[in-house]
């Protein structure tokens, strides 16, 4: 949507993301085969970046053109300025896919699809949660319900899965899950 596009646009430019690497995609990337790789909302590409390094192929999305701008031009990452409501996944085509602090739940299925036999997904992002800790929308569709993203992949060989309190860059508490999964 051409909303959503200008908002996160703004909020790009008025917010700049890190450009540090998730710390769960560091941790755990030992798990995937050094391929073709997918970021789901890869905004300024901090994990792109990562996997590029590493010598992955990355197809990067994001609905903002502006973060895409900055991401590195070099032929072995793909930028594409999609709607990731409307967007499809190749099916049978990525060896790892990384959803990071985002959430679409129209994309599950897709993103099991897409995986090729021995792929890995890696996904985090954030709970709901009350009382002290910090939500970054109220908006619950993009919000994770208490062991959801375990119920959503349990049908993967599940390989790490917690759900924790982390503090973000703001200071504030939050409640984030994360998960790593290979289809086997
Ligand atoms: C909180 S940022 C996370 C960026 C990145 N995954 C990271 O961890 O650094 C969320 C990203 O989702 C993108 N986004 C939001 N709605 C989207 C949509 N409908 N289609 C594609 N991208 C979208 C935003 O532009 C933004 O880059």
């Amino acid at each position: 949507m051409i909303e959503d596009k200008k908002r996160w646009n703004e909020r790009h430019l008025s917010r700049p993301m890190s450009k540090d690497a998730s710390k769960t995609l560091v941790k755990y990337i030992e798990h995937a085969n050094i391929g073709q790789a997918l970021d789901i909302a890869c905004g300024t590409g901090r994990n792109s970046h990562f996997l590029l390094g590493l010598g992955f192929d990355v197809d990067a999305v994001d609905i903002s053109d502006f973060a895409l701008t900055k991401i590195d031009n070099t032929p072995t990452i793909k930028k594409i300025e999609a709607d990731l409501d409307s967007y499809n996944i190749t099916p049978n085509r990525y060896d790892l896919i990384i959803n990071m602090n985002y959430l679409n739940r129209r994309l599950v299925s897709q993103i099991k699809d897409g995986l090729k036999q021995g792929g890995v997904i890696i996904f985090e992002t954030f709970i709901v949660a009350h009382g002290e800790f910090q939500m970054p929308t109220t908006n619950l569709d993009y919000l994770l319900r208490k062991n959801e993203l375990l119920h959503t992949f349990i049908g993967l060989d599940v390989i790490y899965y917690e759900e924790k309190i982390e503090v973000n860059r703001l200071g504030e508490r939050v409640k984030v899950a994360s998960i790593v999964a290979k289809k086997s």
